[in-house]
């Protein structure tokens, strides 16, 4: 309630303490396994800005990045180029040069990508430590739009193309030095096992490049994903579990085929800062439908969260401002010109117009996927802690929005009071 009236809404509230849970008991798991070397790298796609690579670094976390916007967010907020790695299917030569000026490692995505990124760094006389991403033909079991790892993916190289790929890159010394392997299935699915699965995949491809010779990887990396509550038919795995079975599975799976162990790298984004995140709303105005569809309007909707629209995901939400009963079914709709921008369809919710609605589950892919839809400036986003809150990020207003626009001259009307060149 508060916080609403002080920062106005829609409103994105991160919890500190809940992040800080997420990413210990991620530590822990693999603590737990006794894997001897493990770094966690939380994946920036899900929420990132300057606070949250900030905190990333108090919690002892690396980071995944995968644009230049990310990577430009990170080497501003003063991270250690070693702790981050540089993702994507289509880097740019800017991003990659920004990445070796900065020793971001670099997950390869295809063959042309390779040539690039040793292009950029015989160019800019640095070695490119690289990792090769490869597509284990495993699914988890997800919306099709966040599956990854299947062989039809856009993203990696299929698992027969890795040794002749490995092979280049080890020709491409001393411009690249290929340190590992990755691979990332997909996201939010509550099922570990696809992704132990893919351990032993990788673990074979490591006997595989050993036995034509490359022998310089230290370092294997598969990804994130691990899945959240969102409601209350999801039934999450405690990320603790999923990085403890992790760290068990990879030592079991190298110790079998006698390889060393290498540096084992994890990905989580979701399960670090999903359920840290809440929007607050304010409820407009109502309809109620001769059908008998009651619909609740609020001040936000498929702007500030685009992924009811984009994967049909579920949320729960509660009334933020007054004790209210579970109230008969409505349906909780956004303030955008589609009728898709539905938040949540038929939900026992006692709101009324006026009421401050809690949305929960918001903290990962919400601010990150949100747009300026209907000219529309994204929400602010605070930090609480220990009973209080810090902006992290500013509201953007109509203002904002016309900073970047421009005026060709033969448009320009005397009265528009924007005009710059
Ligand atoms: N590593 C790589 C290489 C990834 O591509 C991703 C997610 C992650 C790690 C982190 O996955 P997570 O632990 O957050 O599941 N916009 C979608 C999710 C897309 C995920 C893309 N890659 C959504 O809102 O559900």
């Amino acid at each position: 309630m508060v916080l609403a009236e002080q920062f106005g809404t829609p409103l994105w509230v991160m919890d500190e303490a809940t992040i800080a849970q997420a990413a210990n008991a991620c530590k822990a798991g693999l603590v737990q396994s006794q894997y001897p070397d493990w770094q966690v790298l939380y994946a920036g796609k899900a929420f990132l800005c300057l606070a949250m690579c900030r905190l990333t670094e108090q919690l002892g976390l690396g980071l995944d990045v995968v644009s230049y916007g990310e990577l430009h967010t990170a080497i501003e907020a003063g991270l250690a180029g070693e702790s981050v790695y540089l993702h994507g299917n289509n880097k740019s030569k800017e991003e990659i040069e920004r990445a070796l000026k900065h020793n971001v490692k670099i997950v390869v995505d295809c063959e042309s990508e390779l040539h690039l990124v040793a292009q950029c760094a015989q160019s800019s006389g640095t070695t490119a430590q690289i990792l090769l991403r490869v597509t284990p033909g495993v699914e988890p079991d997800t919306h099709h739009y966040i599956k990854t790892g299947q062989h039809d993916s856009k993203f990696g190289l299929a698992l027969d193309e890795t040794t002749r790929i490995a092979k280049l890159a080890k020709d491409l010394a001393p411009a690249v030095a290929l340190i590992g392997l990755h691979a990332h299935i997909g996201s939010q699915s509550h099922d570990i096992g696809p992704y132990l699965e893919i351990i032993d995949i990788l673990a074979d491809c490591f006997v595989d490049l050993r036995a034509q010779g490359i022998t310089s990887l230290t370092h294997l990396d598969v990804g994130g994903g691990l899945g959240i509550a969102y409601t209350e038919s999801d039934k999450a795995t405690p990320i603790y579990e999923w990085s403890l079975a992790i760290g068990k599975k990879v030592s079991e799976s190298f110790t079998e085929r006698k390889l060393p162990l290498p540096k084992l790298l994890v990905e989580p984004g979701r399960a670090i800062v999903g359920t840290a995140g809440v929007t607050l709303y304010r409820a407009g105005h109502s309809k109620q439908l001769p059908g008998g569809v009651t619909y609740l309007a609020v001040d936000g909707g498929m702007a500030d969260n685009p992924r009811p629209v984009t994967y049909q995901a579920k949320y729960t939400a509660c009334v933020a401002n007054r004790q209210s009963t579970q109230g008969k079914k409505i349906t909780l709709v956004g303030k955008y010109c589609e009728s898709g921008d539905v938040l949540i369809r038929d939900v026992a919710l006692d709101a009324q117009p006026g009421d401050l609605i809690a949305v929960f589950g918001t903290g990962a892919y919400n601010y990150s996927m949100s747009s300026n839809y209907n000219r529309t400036g994204r929400p602010a986003c605070v930090l609480v802690k220990d009973g209080l809150a810090n902006i992290i990020i500013e509201r953007e207003n109509a203002d904002h929005l016309l900073r970047q626009d421009r005026i060709p001259d033969y448009l320009r009307a005397k009265n528009a009071r924007n005009c710059a060149v």
